[in-house]
């Protein structure tokens, strides 16, 4: 055995403002399968985490709820911690960003920053609302779009033509706060100078701390030239004032990574270990201590280039790896509270144990930052197959001959090749958890079960036990299913960590991995009681029934229906509308765009002689291949527009407030393209 390695781990810190979904659980299950394999395998594997609980969003939150915004950080952290430990996941600490830790290490950090020269300050101009004193940054300003003058846009960029623009320049800007009209006001922030650390960056990125895809997406991002990064927020803000000014905060993402280490150092008070030796560069060189964090693809820029730029600025170690995954789609689509989709964990977890997605994720997670389909028929169909079916199987049909023996096992191996193949496959499998290729992990083991049930059924014990003769072969064969069937739940146990709990009670020992396993005979198993049951399709429906009833719960305080904050807009005569050729459009052809994150390139045939290409803000509610071949309503005479990416020729109809819920408009199926729409 190698030797023990420390290593500490983290996934991301959810915010203190909404409860945890499955999207949030595919990381958490991600990380907590990887930590306790490193503990099964013997190494020291600490897990960190905590909520991450400052910010605008969540102040507004709180005072919605009509509370303090540390009573909010404080239910949601009790709900999160439930959360968390009903899916097994194994934290040694979950703290909290609002800690007198996290002040400290977050203020040690900045002054750290400030005295090598990398933080600079100056005056910007930004939106304000006036009624509530509050800067806004652009997701809490709503308009009309400058260029294309679609409603209900927000302050970045439009959803719809995919213009880029300052808040200010949109059209009747509304603040999404309290609805007045935001001013410009000037203020003085703080920056990060993150173009000096440019090639620091460029070297850190393209040394082994990344997959390849994100290493490659951040050069595009680094050759194109860094900005400084703003870390201040004016009052009111809910966060840690920075140290020396007056009435400015740290913005939440300054002292969120920070977090991390605060977690940790609050876990090390109890442990009696030094937070430093794992997070001070010349200590943690000294120790040989390694860090891993879990991210989202979304974060990337803030845990791969503005963190590991000041943790070096700080003296503090770098992480060992960045380790990014996708996102959860569910039944192949993104998730959508309006489709019911968006499945809250506590909603899965009042009808569904949690191993069972713990498995199907394992069976579906490889270490790209593809995303993940949650194909709830296919989940129901693997989890029965693959583990009911599978694994409790092998246990199930050999166990009572063992017991009927006198539940001593064998130690006469009953067929060498075979006990081999479970011998042989420990590296592999260890390799694969080790390079968090987990499905391929899973597919492993699931072969090993399909050789040990192919093995029963051939012997078919059942038979040869009604001749008393042959009490020995039936026993030595049974001893060998008991023994694969160990193997595969001590490969299996930092994914099942509560089967293989049930599983250590029926064989009365201790799975553990820290070398190659042997085989266990002249030991006594204890009764074998049914350790899984199937997922029923009934538990699904009930689980989407709950989960619609709690999404609307917690929309029902708010005013719904589409025209709630989308007024209907100034009345136009006849003959303006009659200008307008709205046609019926098949979708030949749609493609994601190089660069673009909101637009997706259509190809559109009204039934003249040419196809039309149109850029359509429709990338975050639609995959470009369920798409093609639709029908849809198009603007067939709007003048063509040069957009970043290239000419648009026309306009696809979509209505929705934007992100995943909007919905291109579709005839009846009859319709033709090119038919006038009237
Ligand atoms: O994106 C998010 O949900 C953030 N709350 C993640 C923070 S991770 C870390 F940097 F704190
Ligand atoms: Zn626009």
């Amino acid at each position: 055995m190698s030797k023990t390695r420390k290593i500490l781990v983290t996934s991301a810190l959810p915010y203190a403002n909404g409860s945890i979904h499955l999207g949030h659980m595919v990381e958490y299950i991600q990380t907590d399968i990887w930590v306790r394999f490193q503990q099964l395998r013997g190494h020291k594997c600490t897990y960190v985490c905590a909520d991450d609980a400052h910010g605008t969003a969540i102040m507004l939150k709180a005072e919605q709820n009509g509370i303090s915004a540390e009573e909010q950080i404080a239910n949601v952290k009790a709900e999160h911690e439930q959360d968390f430990a009903d899916f097994l996941i194994n934290f040694d600490n979950f703290h909290s960003t609002h800690s007198e830790e996290n002040r400290e290490l977050s203020e040690l950090i900045y002054q750290r920053l400030k005295a090598n020269g990398h933080i600079a300050n100056r005056e910007i101009t930004q939106a304000f609302d006036p009624e509530k004193n509050l800067f806004l940054a652009d997701r809490y300003i709503k308009g009309n779009c400058p260029k294309c003058k679609s409603p209900d846009q927000y302050g970045d960029n439009c959803e719809v033509c995919g213009a880029t623009y300052a808040p200010m320049d949109l059209i009747n800007p509304v603040s999404v706060v309290s609805g007045s009209t935001p001013i410009e006001k000037a203020s003085e922030h703080f920056f990060f100078k993150l173009p000096e650390f440019t090639a620091f960056l460029k070297e850190w990125t393209r040394a082994g701390h990344l997959q390849d895809e994100i290493a490659n997406k951040l050069a595009e991002w680094l050759d194109s030239g860094l900005q400084e990064w703003d870390i201040s927020r004016d009052a009111p803000y809910f966060g840690f004032e920075i140290p020396g000014e007056k009435d400015k905060y740290f913005y939440v993402w300054l002292d969120a990574p920070v977090g991390y280490i605060a977690s940790f150092k609050n876990l090390c008070a109890r442990t009696n270990e030094n937070w430093e030796d794992y997070w001070l560069a010349d200590k943690a060189k000294e120790h040989d201590t390694e860090l891993y964090h879990f991210i989202g693809k979304d974060i990337v820029n803030f845990h791969a280039l503005f963190w590991p730029a000041m943790l070096s600025s700080a003296e503090f170690r770098t992480p060992t790896a960045v380790n990014v995954h996708g996102f959860l789609t569910v039944n192949g689509k993104k998730m959508s509270k309006s489709r019911g989709t968006f499945i809250n964990a506590r909603s899965y977890l009042n009808n569904i144990h949690p191993e069972y997605l713990r498995y199907y994720f394992a069976s579906k997670l490889n270490n790209s930052v593809s995303d993940l389909d949650l194909n709830l028929e296919d989940f129901i169909q693997k989890v029965n197959a693959d583990l009911v079916g599978k694994v409790i199987n092998i246990a199930s049909r050999t166990a009572k001959f063992v017991a009927k023996a006198g539940g001593e096992l064998s130690s006469n191996i009953a067929d060498d090749a075979l006990w081999q193949k479970f011998l042989d496959a420990d590296s592999v499998i260890a390799q694969y958890y080790e390079e968090r290729e987990f499905a391929k992990a899973m597919r492993e083991i699931m072969a090993l079960a399909d050789a040990a049930n192919e093995y029963i059924a051939a012997k078919e014990p059942w038979a040869l036990a009604k001749d008393p003769a042959n009490a020995q072969t039936v026993l030595d064969i049974c001893s060998l299913g008991i023994n694969m069937f160990r193997v595969i739940m001590t490969y299996l146990k930092p994914v099942l960590p509560e089967l293989a709990t049930k599983a250590e009670a029926f064989l009365n020992e201790t799975l553990s991995w820290q070398s190659s396993p042997s085989y266990l005979g002249a030991h006594n198993i204890n009764k074998f009681k049914p350790l899984l049951t199937r997922l029923e399709q009934e538990q699904i429906d009930t689980m989407m029934e709950d989960n619609k009833a709690a999404i609307e719960a917690a929309t029902e305080n708010k005013v719904t229906g589409p025209l709630a904050d989308d007024p209907i807009s100034d009345e136009i005569k006849f003959d303006d509308f009659a200008k307008v050729d709205l046609r019926i459009a098949l979708i030949v052809k749609a493609e994601h765009v190089e660069g673009a994150d909101k637009l997706l390139r259509l190809t559109l045939d009204i039934g003249d002689s040419k196809t039309r290409n149109v850029f359509a803000g429709i990338k975050s509610a639609y995959k470009p291949e369920d798409l093609e071949g639709r029908h849809t309503v198009m603007v067939a005479n709007l003048a063509p527009r040069k957009m970043k990416f290239g000419m648009s020729e026309g306009m696809v109809l979509a209505a929705g407030p934007g992100g995943n819920e909007l919905y291109i408009l579709s005839p009846d199926d009859d319709a033709k393209p090119g038919m006038r729409v009237k």
